[in-house]
């Protein structure tokens, strides 16, 4: 029996009659669920854009789940939420009296993002879309390079995907603004409204930023919508080698980031800013429900937390029941400041930058593509390899048989590469090299048994 299958058939079987206790249950679960858990939280795991809560991140969710299962009330962990989204704006330089809302992630903060923008434009021509639903076909621009969640956003939405127009990028996987232009130029002649333009700040494939300054200019010009994804890609504005790539976040309608990627949170926090406040409470307020009519006092007569819902986030976003996130984003930046932030960040794209360094010098590695932010796509090269994709493919399949230097893979144009995205607060300089390093022993084994 393999190993998977031994712990799935240890943790299988019928509804349990009787109780075993919570010692016992403890015990399970150190033994057949815990170490049976993802890769994720080794350090040198550097494979998707997801990483391990720091310390700080789960003391600060534990806490919150205990003391705040709501973020509802006149609490501090409601306060907090405001606080922190303010600290969020803060530090990334966006534009001021953006409203905040917390969400469970990228996804979401992308399907509020985009659900603002549907109701404004609608707003436009005189058509509530929240009461009465999309009554003309839309376009909403991006580019391959956007994540999947921006077109299940749009048809979430009742737009369809297929609204979704993918404009060309250049070699550096970045929009092409004149692209953009001629499309939204063509499209005038279509009996479709345009809902917004999306713009990567960091996408997910290869880091690559889009040009914000531009695209926001076509946006304004054109008044679409612009909604920037910075989920995983937004607090690189904190390493000043990088700052300029962010000029045009100013002119953002709505912009996203993620505290559960480079910020340390465990998995569950995303951030949506809107600049339209109005909007976004139309698209998602959820009206009076009866039994929550009696949950505000008056004001002169709120003593407790279970007076007030406090401030309502419940009416800016999709959920109603949320975990608090805030006091948990506070936790992380109270800890080590915007400057331990900052030192995180840049140390993590000059790893990138060292990769892609050494790619460019080793005889057996190629560098796909010059990294932006923390993510470097690269490949082995052997003169004597027919299939450099299959080739780099076992290579990754056996970086996962060994599993302690862990990146995912993505296609660059046709290309197979290695792709470590160094994201990880316990990620350090070293794990850089240990990959380079382990990609040229096995791509050069390989080799040498082949011929
Ligand atoms: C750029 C970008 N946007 C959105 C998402 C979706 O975020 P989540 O997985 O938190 O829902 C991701 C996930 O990696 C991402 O990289």
């Amino acid at each position: 029996m393999s190993h998977i299958d031994h712990w799935k058939s240890v943790l299988s079987g019928p509804v349990p009659e009787k109780d075993i206790g919570a010692i016992e249950v403890i015990a399970e679960m150190g033994r057949d669920v815990i170490p049976n858990g993802p890769q994720i939280p080794k350090p040198g795991c550097t494979s998707y854009i997801t990483t391990a809560a720091t310390d700080m991140g789960s003391i600060a969710t534990l806490a919150g789940i205990v003391a705040s299962p709501q973020r509802v009330g006149i609490t501090a962990f409601n306060h907090l939420e405001g606080l922190s989204l303010t600290w969020l704006a803060e530090m990334f330089g966006l534009p001021s009296g953006m409203q905040g809302i917390f969400s469970s992630g990228g996804s979401t903060a992308n399907l509020i993002g985009l659900g603002a923008a549907r109701q404004w434009v609608f707003q436009q021509i005189g058509i509530d879309a929240a009461a009465d639903g999309v009554q003309r076909a839309c376009k909403v621009y991006a580019t391959q390079q956007s994540h999947h969640t921006i077109h299940r956003s749009v048809a979430v939405l009742g737009m369809g995907r297929n609204a979704v127009v993918h404009i060309e990028v250049d070699d550096n996987m970045r929009m092409l603004p004149d692209a953009l232009r001629k499309q939204l130029q063509a499209d005038r002649a279509l009996d479709a409204l345009p809902v917004a333009i999306v713009a990567n700040a960091g996408s997910t494939n290869t880091g690559s930023i889009d040009p914000l300054q531009t695209i926001g200019e076509i946006a304004r010009e054109y008044n679409i919508w612009f909604h920037i994804d910075g989920a995983y890609g937004l607090p690189g504005t904190l390493d000043s080698k990088k700052h300029d790539l962010y000029q045009g976040i100013a002119l953002a309608d709505s912009i996203t980031v993620d505290a559960h990627k480079w910020l340390g949170a465990a998995v569950g926090i995303g951030a949506t800013f809107v600049r339209d406040h109005a909007s976004l409470r139309n698209t998602f307020t959820q009206g009076d429900a009866d039994y929550l009519k009696n949950s505000t006092a008056a004001e002169e007569e709120i003593e407790n937390s279970m007076d007030s819902v406090g401030f309502a986030y419940h009416d800016l976003g999709v959920e109603l029941s949320a975990p608090t996130r805030g006091a948990i984003v506070w936790a992380l930046i109270r800890e080590i400041g915007v400057e331990g932030m900052k030192a995180r960040i840049c140390r993590h794209n000059e790893m990138a930058r060292r990769v892609a360094d050494q790619a460019k010098q080793h005889p057996h590695l190629e560098l796909a593509l010059e990294p932006t932010l923390s993510i470097c796509c690269f490949r082995y090269v052997h003169e004597k390899a027919d299939d450099l994709n299959a080739l780099n493919k076992q290579i990754h399949r056996q970086l996962m048989k060994h599993g302690v230097n862990i990146p995912s893979t993505t296609m660059v144009g046709d290309k197979f590469v290695i792709r470590p995205c160094f994201l990880g607060a316990r990620t350090d300089w070293h794990h850089a090299d240990d990959l380079v390093n382990e990609v040229i022993d096995i791509g050069n084994k390989i080799m040498s048994n082949d011929s």
